[in-house]
């Protein structure tokens, strides 16, 4: 499974910024009033690589810094241009604590530490940032913490990229403009959802393979934007009713793929347009029409496929209704050559 990662396409278009003498010698002769943005010098700012993209917005990658100390030399440069665009940090194993205003005066829209070493992150690691950051992906690292009371500091903040760490515990926290959160591959065994319900702007909610065995009530009321959520590969058994509750009508995709569901209550899920349930391999042997009646009719989807299902007579008023059974995913019968969409309407006429 692939975790989204994010991808700068204008990396395609650097141009580098004091690539040949000719290049920094002539940028030494500019004035910043002439061109504003424009990099520290490369010296400097060694093994760090400060690009101008065709945006001219700055972009640092520090990617080859041998250790915290580096990094922190780094910084201490003159940069007459202070607010950068990206800072990227790639598969850097050597660095692992960010201490309290590493980045000092620098500032940055996207953050991105992916597949490194990181095991801290203090409250003033990015405090330049708080207004303008609006990007933190810090996926594939050893943390076992954030600083979450920390994040409502940032006024711009839209996407937190946490999946593949070590995170154990969530704490409730607020992040006012929070749109997408992705923890998926931390080990959250027992975590009590309802910690994000706070997040009243959030639009895509990711937690794979996390070892959740509850989804707790009232986690999604109030998210009003909410598009949506993923939870591919848990623990969960039972899908009590008014679990997927929302106050969005945007909602379109719940991913319960791949856990060991058995039961799931009527009212569950939201009777809405376009929301398509995602429910494949899980325990279910049956598709009880007060369960599902409601969201089909209401014009949403349901995929069941690698469930044991026994096409009893629950199934009776999907096999009688081939509207109805064209919103669900053609699943084979457990413990026989059928599947739905075989099944003869004459067979259940004593149900
Ligand atoms: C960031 O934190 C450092 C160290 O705690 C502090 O000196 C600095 O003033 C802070 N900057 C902002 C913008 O809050
Ligand atoms: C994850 O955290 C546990 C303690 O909670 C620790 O023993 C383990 O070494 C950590 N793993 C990594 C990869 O950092
Ligand atoms: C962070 O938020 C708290 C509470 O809103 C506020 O008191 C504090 O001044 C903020 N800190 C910074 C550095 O903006
Ligand atoms: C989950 O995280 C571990 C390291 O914590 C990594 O080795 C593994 O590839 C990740 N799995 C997925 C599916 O991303
Ligand atoms: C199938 O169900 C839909 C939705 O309840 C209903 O409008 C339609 O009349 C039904 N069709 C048949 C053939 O019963």
């Amino acid at each position: 499974m692939e975790y989204p990662v994010f991808i700068i396409l204008l990396l395609l278009h650097f141009i580098t910024c004091g690539n040949s003498k000719e290049d920094s010698l002539s940028m030494k002769g500019m004035t910043t009033t002439d061109n504003p943005t424009i990099c520290p010098d490369e010296s400097d700012i060694k093994p760090c690589t400060c690009i101008v993209d065709i945006t001219n917005s700055l972009i640092l990658d520090c990617s080859k810094v041998a250790d915290e100390d580096e990094l922190t030399q780094v910084f201490k440069s003159y940069f007459p241009q202070p607010n950068f665009k990206t800072f990227l940090m790639r598969e850097n194993k050597k660095v692992k604590h960010l201490t309290s205003n590493i980045f000092g005066d620098v500032s940055f829209k996207v953050i991105s530490m992916q597949k490194g070493g990181l095991k801290h992150v203090s409250y003033h690691t990015f405090n330049n940032s708080f207004e303008t950051l609006e990007y933190l992906d810090l996926s594939s690292n050893h943390l076992a913490d954030i600083p979450w009371f920390g994040l409502h500091n940032y006024t711009s903040l839209n996407g937190l990229h946490l999946a593949s760490n070590n995170i154990t515990s969530v704490p409730s926290f607020y992040c006012k403009t929070l749109s997408e959160i992705y923890l998926g591959n931390n080990s959250l065994t027992g975590l009590q959802t309802d910690v994000f319900q706070h997040l009243k702007h959030l639009e895509h909610f990711e937690m794979d393979l996390a070892g959740l065995t509850d989804i707790v009530q009232g986690t999604f009321a109030d998210m009003s934007h909410l598009f949506s959520i993923h939870l591919f590969y848990n623990d969960l058994t039972h899908v009590p009713e008014g679990t997927f509750a929302t106050s969005s009508k945007k909602l379109q995709y719940i991913y319960l793929s791949y856990n060991k569901i058995t039961t799931v209550e009527p009212d569950a899920f939201p009777a809405l347009p376009l929301l398509e349930v995602w429910l494949r391999d899980n325990q279910l042997v049956d598709v009880e029409e007060v369960v599902w009646r409601p969201l089909l009719e209401a014009g949403g989807f349901l995929r069941v496929k690698g469930n044991p299902l026994l096409c009893g007579c629950d199934v009776a008023w999907l096999v009688r209704n081939q509207t109805l059974m064209s919103m669900v995913d053609d699943a084979a019968c457990e413990n026989s050559d059928s599947s739905l969409y075989s099944l003869d309407p004459e067979d259940y006429k004593d149900c």
